[in-house]
């Protein structure tokens, strides 16, 4: 019995020296000292020894026990110790190495024009809107003194959704002025980006989808000489001190009387250049002053309020503004063209 247990001491310690894994612990663990182990197993003949010969055998069975139970421990111990080291190990972070750096977007061009734009007006007491590009025609034309039959109505020019020729996509921003006229307490001021839509092939100054910027001011006593004095400040900031503006007559059904304004070219200073395709002057907004009746459908009394809106293409001012020679350059996102801005 006595070599039993030697010879378990000596294979239990052996066994435990060689286990790489925790679940291997537990296995040896039941193999020497569970219930079914060696070791019970040679507890339970204890009974067939001598009295004399009994306490040793416990003594030694009990140190047997206990050897081995502190090997476990310790290769347990061991065991987590070296799986802690080997995890840290592996999450160990070189904060030496050159990070990858990612790859930042920036503004595009045209987004750009438009904060100058925005900013220019907010520091001038309008408020910017945001419109919805599916409109009704009541309010792209009708209420905008466009009435059935009116040219700009035309299938061959307009996105209709509907076969009455009710819903469209916007053609202009301009049905903001008469949603601004109906929600906004007097007197008004705002300024309304957004995107417009024309039946209009692509080339390098047309495009189905392009963007406009509408500006309206409402008060008691605006004139003409408010509407010309503000564009002529906003057009200073934008081009620079001294640009010089020019207001030509012109029609639009919602203004009376309507201009468009052009801005004498920055490049030649009028004398005519291929920037202005030699005529001197280029050509940024139509404008006027708001026509009665279009007050009047959105109930204001044009005999007590008058005001004054204007409309521009954001494309080409950007293009003027970043001397980009091709609008289609503006819808290609190609990050190569955009990077320049
Ligand atoms: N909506 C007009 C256009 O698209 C521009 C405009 C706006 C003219 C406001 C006068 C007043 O051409």
């Amino acid at each position: 019995m006595k070599e039993t247990l030697e010879r378990i001491r000596r294979e239990a310690l052996e066994a435990l020296e060689q286990t790489g894994a925790a679940q291997d612990l537990d296995a040896l663990r039941v193999k020497y000292l569970g219930k079914k182990g060696e070791l019970t197993a040679v507890l339970k003949q204890m009974g067939r020894l001598s009295a004399e010969e009994r306490p040793a055998m416990g003594q030694l069975a009990n140190e047997v026990r206990a050897a081995v139970e502190t090997a476990l421990e310790s290769r347990a111990r061991k065991l987590e110790a070296a799986a802690l080291e080997a995890k840290l190990r592996l999450e160990a972070v070189d904060v030496t190495i050159p990070g990858e750096e990612p790859v930042l977007g920036h503004k595009h061009p045209m987004y750009i024009a438009l904060d100058e734009i925005k900013d220019i007006f907010v520091g001038m007491g309008f408020t910017v809107l945001d419109g919805t590009e599916v409109e009704l025609a009541e309010y792209n034309f009708d209420k905008l003194n466009a009435e059935e039959g009116h040219p700009s109505r035309d299938w061959s020019d307009t996105f209709y959704f509907d076969t009455d020729s009710r819903v469209m996509l916007r053609s202009q921003t301009s049905p903001m002025q008469v949603h601004a006229m109906e929600t906004m307490e007097l007197p008004i001021r705002i300024l309304a980006p957004g995107r417009v839509y024309r039946k209009d092939e692509v080339d390098a100054t047309h495009s189905p989808m392009f963007h406009q910027v509408e500006g309206m001011a409402i008060d008691k006593g605006i004139t003409m000489a408010d509407l010309k004095g503000t564009l002529n400040a906003v057009m200073e900031q934008l081009f620079g001190k001294g640009t010089v503006t020019r207001f030509r007559p012109h029609h639009f059904p919602f203004t009376e009387p309507s201009c468009e304004m052009d801005v004498q070219c920055h490049k030649c200073g009028g004398a005519g250049c291929p920037t202005c395709k030699g005529e001197g002057w280029i050509e940024v907004l139509g404008a006027g002053m708001i026509h009665p009746h279009v007050l009047e459908m959105a109930g204001i009394d044009p005999e007590v309020y008058s005001g004054w809106a204007f409309g521009m293409g954001l494309e080409r001012l950007a293009m003027r503004r970043f001397k980009i020679a091709d609008l289609r350059l503006i819808f290609e996102n190609d990050t190569r063209f955009l990077e320049q801005f």
